[in-house]
């Protein structure tokens, strides 16, 4: 299933929600997210939804994490990427023969070529196995390969969100404002062209500036004044109410990403989580930022994506050089180093940044530290050294929930990076009749 739409239409949102309503289904749930900064990194999405990251109990997952460290050789003739690749496939294989699975990969315009042709493969093999396949991306940034993809889809496998209609648009509007819209507001939130994200910035952009009047009867009243005339001016007016400082916190968290982990940010800004505690606890309140499965996450990644664009580019180079080296000298994983690297790159000397992390991290032992048969040897343009799928928290964000206040934070929707056993929490015995696949085994030819 390919879900489309453009920005802040509810696709993430939806797949959140369907699959919490299948959690009576005896079904194992995988999600990866591409990623703008870690697209050079090859079958990161995959590798981050299968938590494919440590040795463990596995033959299966091992062999794929020496592959990684370049433990390993692939076949003689075939490159690391394709190896992983083939691997990942039979370790989906495995899980499937195992219980039911859901596979997604959210943010698929952002996802790396591996990652993509990957999926095409697992969506030609979803009816000979119990997997639901769900990817979700936006139309723009155009790629070839998304445009195989969706034609490979069709009609039946693929889903365009539109705009929400005028009811659910009311519906909503009542919601985060705690009561009946008058017909001004409702006017005003028609303009967000029933885009949900669009309307919840609005109404929360209304009601900073005191422009909501509860009548007395219920009706939400609209007063004159200065409303947002987009979705990025209404973002930015929910970042113009934070202060210097914690401004300053946010933009260094924009660096890391949508989600990212406190202990990062604190590596970055050189300060300790306690002197960084009321910035973020005021982002938490204006909204812009929320608890994630492994740290924080920003409320959704256009506010993130703001933050990060008011950054001037070459200062943000500079940034994300230093945001580099700072996480290289703390020993952050690799994959983390490297997504700062990346973002430097067009700054002069970056590419020797990526070099020496690379050469130093083939020293050190770090996961992906291999050196010697580098993953992205086909994936990544010659720029980039083995890279690792670690710390990268997958996304959890609330739908608007009933009711003023608390209708903000809403439901917390269950969907969580990696995999999560639903009714039957502990590992699964394998059903009879469906062997296991060796370690070296790879998935039949026509997958
Ligand atoms: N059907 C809906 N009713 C009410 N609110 C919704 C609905 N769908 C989404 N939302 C809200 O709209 C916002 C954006 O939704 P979501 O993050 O799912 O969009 P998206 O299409 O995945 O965006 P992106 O392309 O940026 O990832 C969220 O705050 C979400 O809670
Ligand atoms: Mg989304």
């Amino acid at each position: 299933m390919l879900i489309e739409g453009e920005p802040g239409i509810g696709k993430s949102s939806l797949v959140r929600a369907a699959i919490a309503e299948a959690a009576d289904a005896r079904c194992v749930e995988f999600w990866g997210t591409g990623d703008e900064l870690g697209q050079a990194l090859p079958l990161l999405p995959l590798l981050e939804a299968l938590r494919v990251r440590e040795l463990a109990d596995s033959p299966r997952r091992n062999t794929i994490v020496r592959l990684l460290r370049g433990e390993l050789a692939a076949a003689p003739g075939a490159d690391v990427s394709a190896a992983v690749a083939e691997q990942l496939l039979a370790l989906i294989a495995e899980e499937c023969a195992a219980q039911p699975a859901i596979l997604v990969v959210d943010d698929l315009q952002w996802a790396d070529a591996a990652t993509v042709t990957l999926w095409a493969r697992l969506a030609r093999s979803v009816h000979q196995m119990p997997l639901l396949l769900a990817g979700m991306m936006r139309p723009v940034p155009q790629r070839e390969d998304l445009l195989a993809l969706r034609r490979a889809a069709g009609e039946r496998a693929r889903l365009r969100l539109t705009r929400l209609p005028n009811e659910a648009v009311a519906e909503l509007v009542t919601t985060l404002a705690g009561g009946k819209p008058g017909d001004d507001l409702l006017r005003l939130a028609g303009g967000a062209a029933g885009n949900p994200l669009y309307v919840t910035e609005l109404v929360a952009a209304l009601e900073r500036s005191g422009r909501l009047t509860d009548t007395g009867t219920g009706t939400i009243a609209l007063a004159d004044g200065r409303t947002p005339a987009s979705l990025s001016a209404a973002i930015a007016d929910r970042l113009d109410f934070l202060s210097a400082p914690a401004r300053e916190v946010l933009q260094a968290a924009a660096l890391l990403g949508v989600d990212f982990a406190v202990s990062d940010l604190t590596i970055v800004l050189d300060r300790r989580i306690a002197d960084l505690m009321p910035a973020i606890d005021q982002a938490r309140a204006a909204g812009v930022l929320a608890d994630s499965a492994g740290g924080l996450s920003f409320r959704h990644p256009l506010i993130q994506a703001a933050l990060y664009d008011a950054i001037s580019a070459s200062v943000r180079a500079t940034w994300h050089r230093a945001t580099g080296r700072a996480l290289a000298q703390a020993g952050a994983p690799p994959d983390r180093v490297a997504r700062q690297l990346l973002g430097a790159f067009g700054e002069p000397g970056a590419a020797d940044s990526v070099g020496r992390h690379r050469r130093r991290a083939g020293r050190s032992g770090t996961p992906g530290g291999g050196g010697s048969t580098p993953l992205c040897g086909g994936g990544l343009p010659g720029r980039l050294g083995p890279s690792w799928p670690a710390g990268k928290q997958a996304r959890r964000r609330p739908l608007p929930g009933r009711g003023r206040g608390r209708g903000r934070a809403g439901r917390q929707l269950r969907a969580r990076p990696g995999h999560r056993h639903r009714a039957c929490p502990g590992r699964r015995a394998r059903p009879p009749g469906r062997p296991a696949l060796d370690a070296g085994a790879v998935p039949p030819p026509g997958w």
